[in-house]
């Protein structure tokens, strides 16, 4: 698979990984980490399993993220008898929303309160689902959670590449005029060297002429062959009513070398990837209302704030000890156990499974990853600049990505994603406090945005690898850990089943956690059925 700047799902977070691997541990770490990342597989199952002719039996589920949320859900509608227990006091794992009261306590770090204004939120972990991510989709349709498209590309919006060199580099440029010039430039050279008959060894007379049509077409190529520019980049002065502008001055495209040497090209591909398109989903109000969906119908099975402290198990069935917000200590006995704990943490807990299940565990890395939400009092990149929705992209590693808000258009505030970085950077940035990561993301859009840091109003910033309960993004396999520890995992211990995104190949996806979870109740109701 070709490298993206920002595309396919891991190809985005690839490309920033990547980056992050080979600044700090050299080429095998970089090698290590491509192959962690180097799969592309698309979301497949599209519908729970069917869990008729069973149940009764008891089922304790550890952790109510989706995946543990998917099992409690369904396994109760095909009747086994689920208690979950849960560390935090609300649902959905990492399928979280900050707005006003949202805390956050990092490890080692100071609590957060999220204070932004009433109805502007981030969603500081999933943000947007891919239309092929059937699964969840089933869910958000189950639990009727309104959707919104999320502006996952958007030619208005600013490149920022200050790594280049000649006169663009450093400055923001709108990714669609280098869209249309490197496109235009690239097929103006082309087509003249296919013209010449330089290619002509290569093609028939037929194919050549064919091949400079398209050219002409892609490129918006005038008779010469030459690349004047499009009004697809934009006008200089845009068309309006009466004489004058008239139909509109048209824009001087950037000179070809100029585009070519600014390496802001490098954003182009990313939506080309499987997991990234220009429009994705996002629910309306936060992603948090799709766990709050499923807690709208296993909320009474969940024991909230209570943390698991062991697991033993033998061929009758399994104990669960847990110590509750009270540091009350108790058990729960079931038939089996849905264990969802990331396996960051779990493999630090007290669990009784064979060695090398237990060493499977351990073999998993987990992502490092910031994120940042800035509340800005106006929404001047809408008003100053008519961007609407999509992202800011620079070659920062600090920062990563910038996102422009999807929802509340031309309204009067609104949270911009200030960072998205992954890896050493993220490990970085998480070393300071929420005020400094605030005026680091704050310097970073001054560069893009005149009076963008003087917009911030408050900020809430999440470091996921310093989050307890997770202790990382998402779980990065290597090329060697899927052939060892992967199959071992996906299969049970005894009477202990493992779920979550951790156990699909759609690692750092929503989909991953609940299909997942489909994959292993269908396991487990395999095996009671047949008992
Ligand atoms: N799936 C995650 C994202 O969309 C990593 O950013």
């Amino acid at each position: 698979m070709t490298q993206k700047f920002f595309g396919g799902g891991r190809g985005f977070s690839r490309r920033m990984f990547l980056e992050g691997l080979s600044s700090v541990g050299g080429s095998a770490l970089l090698m290590a980490g491509m192959s962690a990342l180097g799969f592309d597989i698309a979301s497949a199952a599209t519908a729970p399993p069917d869990l008729s002719g069973g149940g009764g039996k008891k089922v304790v589920v550890l952790g109510a993220g989706l995946a543990g949320l998917t099992a409690a859900y369904e396994l109760t509608r095909a009747g086994y008898q689920v208690t979950v227990l849960e560390a935090r006091s609300f649902a959905g794992g990492r399928c979280q929303t900050a707005r006003k009261g949202f805390q956050l306590n990092e490890l080692g770090g100071e609590t957060q309160n999220c204070d932004f204004d009433d109805g502007l939120y981030i969603n500081h972990g999933p943000w947007r689902i891919p239309y092929h991510h059937r699964s969840t989709l089933h869910y958000t349709k189950e639990f009727n959670v309104p959707l919104e498209v999320f502006v996952n590309d958007n030619d208005a919006s600013y490149v920022m590449f200050e790594k280049g060199s000649g006169p663009l580099a450093g400055k923001p440029v709108r990714k669609g005029q280098i869209a249309a010039d490197v496109r235009g430039g690239a097929a103006e050279m082309l087509a003249k060297t296919l013209k010449q008959g330089a290619l002509d060894q290569q093609m028939s007379a037929d194919d050549r002429d064919t091949l400079i049509a398209y050219l002409v077409h892609e490129g918006y190529l005038t008779n010469d062959l030459a690349y004047r520019g499009t009004e697809g980049r934009g006008f200089a002065v845009n068309p309006g009513a009466g004489v004058n502008p008239g139909p509109g001055k048209e824009s001087e495209p950037f000179a070809f070398s100029d585009v070519l040497h600014s390496g802001a090209w490098k954003t182009l591909a990313s939506v080309t990837g499987h997991e990234q398109q220009r429009t994705m989903f996002q629910p309306v109000g936060g992603m948090d209302r799709l766990a709050k969906g499923f807690e709208g119908a296993v909320s009474h099975l969940i024991r909230y704030s209570t943390k698991v402290k062991s697991f033993r198990q033998n061929d009758k069935g399994v104990v669960v000890t847990y110590e509750d917000e009270d540091g009350q200590t108790g058990k729960v006995k079931a038939d089996y156990c849905i264990c969802t704990i990331p396996l960051s943490v779990l493999r630090q807990m007290d669990v009784e499974v064979s060695k090398p299940f237990k060493q499977a565990i351990g073999e998993v890395a987990y992502a490092l990853v910031g994120k940042i939400g800035l509340q800005m009092k106006r929404r001047f990149w809408e008003e100053d600049h008519h961007i609407y929705g999509g992202h800011i992209y620079t070659d920062n590693p600090e920062i990563g990505s910038m996102n422009l808000p999807s929802t509340g258009w031309q309204s009067k505030k609104g949270v911009i994603l200030g960072y998205y970085q992954f890896g050493a950077q993220a490990a970085k940035v998480s070393a300071l406090s929420p005020k400094e990561r605030q005026a680091l993301a704050g310097r970073a859009g001054d560069k893009v945005f005149e009076g963008y840091s003087s917009n911030i109003e408050t900020s809430f910033s999440a470091a996921w690898h310093r989050i307890e309960h997770n202790l990382g993004g998402w779980a990065q396999w290597s090329d060697e850990g899927r052939q060892s520890a992967y199959p071992i995992l996906c299969e049970p211990d005894g009477r202990l089943y493992l779920a979550g995104e951790h156990l699909s190949y759609l690692t750092g996806w929503q989909a991953g956690a609940i299909e997942s979870a489909w994959q292993q109740i269908a396991k487990l109701h395999a095996r009671v059925h047949a008992a």
